[in-house]
Formats: structure tokens, C-alpha cells, sequence
């Protein structure tokens, strides 16, 4: 099982952790909003492996390893291929490299849908195979009783309203919504449901800022915002898009760097070198012992 390897401090290539922090729990999350109020905002940033978590965790309170993974990871064309092998591989990774902050694990699409039980196997395999502390699913109303499934069987569950990438055929692409009075009232009545049956937290995707307001008013657990404005009581971003990795991302992510230009740069330097044979030099190089 993925979860019996634990970071090699003596072989893992990154400087252990100097002094491991106590994890974050779900109950604590969901906690930080009080009587609809949340004073400190709710950090989260999705990660895939354990160098990522690793470097994030410190600054994190949540990190999310999302079905994202499929284009940012694996270049597919959406979120619809996504296995639970592949979620549960990287989820197991996320955990490996972090200490402190609650890991998330995205249930694929396909995995949960068919029945409350299909979501109970699916989610409890995840948390086996990784050591992950909750699931996030996609859907408001449809997937209410399953939420009250999991959490009455000890699963945390994570909401995901508006816009649900795995749902692209569906909505027919990545627009906004709750520009219509009826994907609005919509929305907010996902987020109650899933509120009702006991979701710890609801991210709230790519919804106009009113909606977005008159969700996290109406609800009592958290909402997490991803292009759904600075009202939200937490946000969530993928890294790799608020990093610069990719050219296109959209309208609502801030970049925050430029890595991609970075790695490029950093790559024709080493290609230089090794055409003009200038790397590797003699820092680099083993010599018979004298
Ligand atoms: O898969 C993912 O990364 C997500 C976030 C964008 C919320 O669901």
C-alpha cells in the first residue's frame, strides 16, 4: 500500500522538514468560519507530488490534489480521464511531502456517481491508499445523500459547485455562471444541500461575485473560491497556473511568477554548455583517488 513509504530523510533529495508542524484537521477547518464569519481566510493550492507539497505546506491549510492533475500532469484534453489510480498515486505523494496541511483528494469523474456505495468504495480506497484526510466531489443537490453517506461513514467531503469541470459536456464549456436568475438560485441551492448533509467546505468555481456572496452568506461551512471573488471565505488556485507554468490560464488566476520562462531560460544555459562542452566541468567530474 502507497502509504507504508514514508520521505527517506537520508535519500530524499530534498532537505527534510526542520520542524515537522501538527497537522491541520478537518474539524479545525471548518471551524474557522464562525456564525458565517471567517476571520482568517482559508488557504488552499492544489499539489500533485511531493516536492510541491512539500515546498507549499508551510504556507498552506489545505492542499488539493486535484483531478487537474489530468491536463497540468498528463496533458489530456479535461478532467473526464482522470483514474482513481492516478489520484491515488499522487494523493499518496502529497501526503508523503506534507506535515501540516489537511490533504484533499479528488474523487475522478465516474468514480462516485452511480450510488452513494460506488462513492463509499472509491472514497475509502482513496484514504487508504494515501493517508489523505477527506474527499472532494463535484455536484450540489444530486450528490447530497451521497455527502451524508461518507461523512455519517467517516469520510470528510469537500463540496464543488458552479462550475464543475467534469460536467464539461454538460455545461458545454468553462464559462462563468450564475449569469441567469436559474443558474443562480441554482447554485446557492447546491451549496445549501451540500451544506445540510454535511460537507466540511464548498469550493465555489468560477461563479459572478453576487452569487459567489450570496452563497457564503447562506451557508454555514466555508466556502473555498476559485474566479469567484475575494468574498469567499477561503481560495484555492492551481499552482502551476499562479506559478506562470502555463501560457493560457484563465481570466481569474493571478501569475504570480513566471517559472515557465525561468525553466526555459535555465534549460538553453545547459544546453549551451554541453554543445560547448563546458559542462560538466571538474566540480563535476569523479577522478581515480590519488
Ligand atoms: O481539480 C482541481 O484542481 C480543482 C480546483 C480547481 C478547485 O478542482
Amino acid at each position: 500500500m502507497s502509504t507504508t513509504f514514508q520521505l527517506d530523510t537520508s535519500t530524499s533529495r530534498a532537505n527534510p522538514t526542520p520542524a515537522p508542524m501538527k497537522r491541520l484537521t478537518v474539524p479545525k477547518i471548518r471551524r474557522r468560519k464562525v456564525d458565517g464569519v471567517t476571520e482568517e481566510p482559508l488557504v488552499m493550492l492544489t499539489a500533485y507530488t511531493a516536492r510541491q507539497a512539500q515546498l507549499l505546506d508551510a504556507h498552506c491549510d489545505m492542499l488539493l490534489v486535484g483531478d487537474s492533475l489530468g491536463q497540468v500532469i498528463y496533458g489530456l484534453p479535461s478532467t473526464i480521464p482522470v483514474t482513481l489510480e492516478m489520484m491515488a498515486n499522487h494523493g499518496a505523494a502529497v501526503v508523503r511531502g506534507s506535515y501540516h496541511s489537511v490533504v484533499v483528494v479528488d474523487m475522478p469523474f465516474g468514480s462516485y456517481e452511480a450510488s452513494k456505495e460506488q462513492a463509499f468504495e472509491s472514497a475509502s480506497y482513496l484514504l487508504k491508499e494515501t493517508g489523505a484526510a477527506a474527499v472532494k466531489l463535484e455536484g450540489g443537490e444530486a450528490m447530497a445523500e451521497t455527502v451524508e453517506f461518507l461523512n455519517k461513514r467517516g469520510i470528510p467531503v469537500m463540496g464543488h459547485v458552479g462550475l464543475t469541470p467534469q460536467a464539461v459536456n454538460v455545461l458545454g464549456g468553462y464559462m462563468a455562471r450564475g449569469r441567469s436568475d436559474s443558474e443562480a438560485d441554482k447554485i446557492v441551492s447546491d451549496a445549501k444541500a451540500l451544506d445540510d448533509a454535511g460537507a466540511f467546505a464548498v469550493v465555489i468555481e468560477g461563479v459572478v461575485e453576487p452569487i459567489a456572496i450570496a452563497t457564503t452568506e447562506a451557508i454555514g461551512c466555508p466556502t473555498i473560491g476559485i474566479g469567484a471573488s475575494a468574498k469567499c471565505d477561503g481560495q484555492v488556485l492551481v499552482t502551476e497556473d499562479m506559478l506562470g507554468m502555463f501560457e493560457r490560464v484563465p481570466r481569474f488566476v493571478k501569475k504570480y511568477d513566471d517559472i515557465a520562462g525561468m525553466i526555459e531560460k535555465t534549460v538553453e544555459t545547459y544546453a549551451e554548455e554541453v554543445r560547448d562542452r563546458s559542462f560538466p566541468g571538474p566540480e563535476q567530474t569523479y577522478q581515480p583517488k590519488k
